[in-house]
């Protein structure tokens, strides 16, 4: 009888200090396995008298129950413990706020473009496009400056081969476009152009937009018109400042260069005029019957002058500081 309360006591303290459910399924077998201390107590109960064995085997029970009972509380212990660690290693605030979308947006120019061709849309401008690749022809010749021409030189031009150049401007459209379709015309065109320049107000490829509107009684007041109205309407003022500076152009005969006040000043914005009679001889439009106006409007510039940047260059430079600020 000591040696059973031995056991148990014995069991019970071995059982407390176990913090491993391995370790505890080994001690559990020196108590309770084939080897275990108590099964060899079991197996002792023949050797007692009929008299001694039933008292004798009763309390054995208890004590194995008792064990038992002390292992499987242990047990519990055990896996709440491993439960209760593992939950708190993977612990998740789920009240933490996400992270959030960073949402893109459209860069300054395209908005600007955008702007632009609905506005012409709206005065019933369709819309045309031709190559940035473009041939010295429809650059150059076709527009009334021939080669040799000191008009070359007011483009700083990007040769890919001696017949080919990165167009210097969209008015090669018009030539494209008139040499397709009979008048009435009435197009924009916008695009990339490339020029070796580069400051604060020029940039190496930058964006134009060409018009053009051929029909029996266009006169320079019609051009005055439109690009008055559309300038307004694109500033969203209608005490806008532009100027009509008188200038030279090969393929528009009167010509003008498009000023806005800017800083306190003017900032050239476009090149303007009426469409040459050489450039629609060259196209195979009867000059005597057609008038036409044309004009090329500096987008980069426009879009300048709306979102007041100073250096042009920035649009760009790819900084996002600078580009998120048109979201
Ligand atoms: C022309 O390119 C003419 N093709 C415009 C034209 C069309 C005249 C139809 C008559 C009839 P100009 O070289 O001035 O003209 O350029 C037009 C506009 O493009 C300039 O007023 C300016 O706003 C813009 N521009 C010119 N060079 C640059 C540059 N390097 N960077 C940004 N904008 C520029």
């Amino acid at each position: 009888m000591q040696e059973l309360q031995q056991i148990l006591d014995q069991a019970l303290q071995q059982f407390a200090v176990i913090g491993d459910e391995t370790e505890l399924e080994q001690v559990k077998a020196k108590f309770l396995g084939k080897e275990g201390s108590l099964t060899a107590l079991l197996k002792g109960l023949g050797k007692l008298s009929a008299e001694e064995r039933p008292a004798a085997g009763a309390r054995i029970n208890q004590v194995k129950q008792g064990i038992e009972a002390a292992l499987q509380q242990r047990r519990d212990a055990l896996q709440q413990n491993k439960l209760a660690q593992k939950l708190a290693a993977e612990s998740l605030d789920v009240t933490l706020p996400g992270r959030g979308m960073c949402a893109g947006g459209l860069h300054p120019v395209t908005r600007t473009l955008e702007r632009i061709e609905q506005l012409f849309h709206s005065l019933g401008f369709a819309t045309a496009s031709g190559p940035e690749i473009e041939s010295d022809f429809y650059n150059f010749t076709a527009l009334n400056i021939p080669e040799n021409h000191p008009a070359r030189a007011m483009h700083d031009t990007f040769y890919i081969d001696p017949q080919h150049v990165l167009r210097t401007h969209t008015s090669p459209v018009q030539v494209r476009y008139m040499e397709a379709n009979q008048p009435p015309l009435k197009i924009i065109s916008a695009g990339r152009v490339y020029r070796v320049d580069s400051d604060a107000t020029h940039s190496p490829m930058f964006h134009q937009v060409e018009g053009l509107w051929v029909d029996e009684t266009i006169s320079f007041a019609n051009l005055k018109g439109v690009v008055q109205d559309f300038l307004q309407r694109f500033f969203e003022r209608d005490d806008l400042q532009v100027r009509f500076r008188p200038s030279f152009f090969p393929f528009t005969e009167p010509s003008a260069e498009m000023d806005m006040s800017w800083n306190g000043g003017w900032l050239e914005i476009g090149g303007c005029g009426m469409v040459h009679p050489n450039v629609l001889k060259h196209v195979n439009i009867d000059s005597e019957k057609y008038l036409g106006f044309a004009f090329g409007l500096g987008v980069e510039r426009l879009a300048m002058l709306r979102y007041g940047v100073s250096d042009l260059r920035q649009f760009y430079e790819s900084d996002l500081r600078f580009l998120k600020q048109f979201n």
